[in-house]
């Protein structure tokens, strides 16, 4: 029988394709949207592979919705979150509830529920400015935005569950996630969606900060990988290239694959306060690759133009608002 697993924010970017990822592989895959007035699933609306999966419409941060979706469940994989750093400025609160208040109501209906497995997902954004590279598991935890602050406490409670009650949870930190149907707010999007309008002059803020950039493919494999073994219960677990490369350098990559000759212009808007920018994110993914079978299959060029080729398709560019900060 093959295993049933329930993905939250299985709607957004990293969710809706790991939802399909877990579908190719054969596993009975509950998704769960957020709920809105207007029937909407997110990027799942536009997925061929929604028919194959049992999708539930909900908020995470309602107990009640929370123990439903997690009957007869063997695997949760908690992508649920508020993510975007400058609206944590403007609306923290709400940050708290989704992803802390949120996190716990998951982990107690896993618990109920006797599930197998609790994949929560973490953030390299919890690192803050790298103080040393390539950041391992011990870095110390850094909160540096109210998002961060968040997720260290969602992280925190979910390792809680397993501490108290040896609930199975692994905590999986992912570093920098790009690709296709990424949102608007992330830099990889803006750069593009920028160019792929045929604007000379591409809006960005500092370009001096480094990434460890994974494409979503690797990220998925990687959340997948840390099921295939109880070793991974009662670890936090980094997924990431091992590999670094500035905005400034990215932005000058995807110009070279779009073939395009645009010039910088800083947006001071778009200047996080000085003790809040994260400076530099380099994965040390040792790890991971020491306990399952992960291994990124993509460089930063071959992810780059699978992005370039979807976000450049008039249809799914059409979703973007290049000419505004979108946080
Ligand atoms: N994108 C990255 O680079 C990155 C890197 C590391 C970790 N992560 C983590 O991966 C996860 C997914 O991120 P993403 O980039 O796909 O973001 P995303 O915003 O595309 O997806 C998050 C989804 O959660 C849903 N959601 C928000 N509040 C909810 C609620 N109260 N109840 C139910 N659903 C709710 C949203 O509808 C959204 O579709 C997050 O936990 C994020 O912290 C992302």
């Amino acid at each position: 029988m093959s295993s049933r697993v329930l993905v939250t924010g299985a709607d957004g970017f990293i969710g809706s394709h790991l939802a399909e990822l877990l579908v190719q592989k054969g596993f009975q895959v509950r998704a769960l949207t957020v709920y809105n007035s207007m029937n909407s699933w997110g990027w799942l609306d536009h997925s061929s592979y929604a028919k194959d999966m049992e999708i539930v419409s909900g908020d995470i941060r309602d107990p009640f919705l929370c123990q439903s979706i997690c009957e007869g469940v063997d695997i949760v994989f908690n992508l649920a979150a508020l993510i975007a750093i400058p609206y944590s400025y403007v609306a923290p609160q709400s940050y708290v509830e989704t992803n802390v208040t949120g996190t716990l109501n998951m982990c107690q209906a896993a618990l109920k529920n006797k599930v197998q497995k609790f994949i929560q997902t973490s953030t390299s954004e919890v690192y803050g400015t790298a103080r040393y590279v390539p950041i391992d598991e011990k870095h110390p935890l850094q909160p540096q935005s109210p998002y961060s602050a968040s997720k260290i406490g969602s992280d925190s409670m979910a390792m809680s569950y397993h501490n108290s009650f040896s609930l199975p949870v692994c905590v999986a930190r992912p570093f920098n996630t790009y690709g296709p149907r990424q949102s608007a707010r992330a830099v990889i999007p803006t750069i593009i969606s920028q160019l792929a309008n045929g604007y000379k002059e591409i809006n960005l803020g500092d370009v001096t900060p480094t990434r460890d950039f994974n494409f979503v493919k690797d990220t998925c494999s990687g959340l997948l990988a840390l099921t295939e073994t109880d070793k991974t219960n009662g670890q936090t677990i980094n997924i990431g290239s091992q590999t670094e490369i500035s905005i400034e350098e990215t932005f000058n990559l995807i110009q070279k694959l779009m073939n395009t000759k645009a010039s910088l212009k800083t947006d001071q808007s778009r200047i996080r306060p000085q003790n809040s920018e994260v400076f530099r994110l380099v994965c040390d993914n040792t790890l991971i690759k020491s306990m399952t079978s992960f291994s990124p299959q993509f460089n930063i060029e071959k992810g780059l133009a699978e992005t370039i080729e979807w976000f450049t398709n008039s249809e799914n560019l059409k979703k973007y608002k290049a000419d505004r900060y979108n946080v």
